[in-house]
């Protein structure tokens, strides 16, 4: 029996909760198409470094490297300082695995309230390519008279020509074997980021035409992609994009997908260990109540399959909640509307995928 190591990170607030019902379905999903799990829980998050002052250790790090992939539930605690637990433990490990790729599709499932009433699934039905170890996310930079009335602060958008090519040829590659519209969209601001908008769309043109004649380049402002995102969603296969523009518009994403109680995400090293998570935030508001919407931890455990080399897992587990939304079963996508509790949604979903 094909197995695979599992590193289990449930992390804060809801996370425990969603992950739970992620596990339950994958458990279900797996067994079924013959494949098993093998996991580890690891309690890296809030609580822990409230009681330690310890965020993620370099033998954490180390640790990792040993599993097949992570499941991630989320990172963040209202009593924590915003940025330390972001940067100690969330950053520091896309980066220190680096996960270059930030793999989040944007589909409507039928049975979904859209904000976009008329839109139909199939019309929303894109992936976004984040960049997702460089761009200002390296935190170059610094800050200069702090405190002081003349105070300033630089943060610098850096790229290298490697950093852009890996993530170029994973998009190329995506696009070419999901085999929609074949269309690839380049996302950045190239008329203001003059130097950086423009290595970024010399290297996709150069890629684009020497090695993927199949598939057409296109690209868009990333304010424009904004409004077509609203306006005309459908005109959108895949869209690669540097670091924080693609932070931004996957939020605008999870929206037009239904909200991020069903958006789902990946942070991908390709040659190495991925991270699997449910997009949204730790939810401290809801935590601990059975009212979080687990589908998008759902979502991102069939991702995890997928990419493991799992597609018959992954589409078993995207089926059962194609299955449960075309139903009607669940209510809404909000927390608290769902029509059941998180783990009465967990339950059904993985009923379904048996
Ligand atoms: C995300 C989050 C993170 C990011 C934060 C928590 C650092 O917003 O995964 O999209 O900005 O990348
Ligand atoms: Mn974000």
């Amino acid at each position: 029996m094909k197995t695979y190591k599992i590193a289990v990170m449930p992390g804060d607030g809801t996370g425990p909760e969603v992950v739970a019902e992620g596990l339950k379905v994958l458990e279900v999903a797996c067994a079924a198409e013959g494949v098993k799990l093998e996991k580890q829980n690891f309690d890296f998050g809030g609580e822990r470094y409230k009681k330690t002052g310890e965020t993620l250790p370099d033998s954490a790090i180390e640790e990792f490297r040993k599993f097949n992939a992570i499941y991630l539930g989320a990172i963040g605690h209202p009593d924590v300082k915003p940025g330390i637990l972001e940067q100690g433990v969330l950053l520091k490990l896309r980066f220190a695995l680096d996960q270059y790729i930030n793999l989040r599709p944007v589909k409507l499932f039928p049975g979904v309230d859209c904000p976009l009433k008329d839109k139909k699934p199939g019309d929303i039905d894109f992936t976004v390519i984040r960049e997702n170890v460089g761009g200002i996310y390296t935190g170059m930079g610094g800050q200069d008279r702090k405190g002081y009335p003349n105070e300033t602060a630089i943060q610098i958008m850096k790229y290298d020509r490697y950093v852009v090519d890996r993530c170029l040829k994973f998009a190329f590659e995506y696009t070419r074997k999901r085999n929609k519209k074949k269309k690839l969209t380049l996302c950045h601001k190239t008329n203001v980021l003059v130097f950086t908008g423009d290595l970024w769309l010399r290297c996709f043109e150069e890629m684009g035409k020497k090695d993927y004649p199949d598939i057409t380049l296109d690209y868009a402002h990333v304010d424009a992609t904004t409004m077509w995102m609203v306006k005309n969603p459908e005109f959108f296969d895949v869209i690669v994009t540097e670091n924080l523009f693609g932070d931004i518009i996957t939020d605008l994403g999870a929206q037009i997908q239904g909200g991020m109680g069903i958006a789902a995400g990946g942070n991908l090293n390709p040659e190495g260990v991925s991270m699997f998570e449910p997009i949204g935030g730790s939810a401290p508001k809801y935590t601990g109540k059975n009212v979080i919407n687990p589908l998008a931890a759902i979502l991102a455990g069939a991702m995890m399959m997928e990419q493991l080399g799992e597609p018959k897992v992954g589409a078993r587990i995207e089926g059962a909640v194609t299955r449960a939304l075309t139903e009607g079963k669940i209510k809404s996508q909000s927390a608290g509307k769902m029509g059941m509790g998180t783990r009465e949604l967990g339950d059904l979903i993985a009923q379904y995928s048996a």
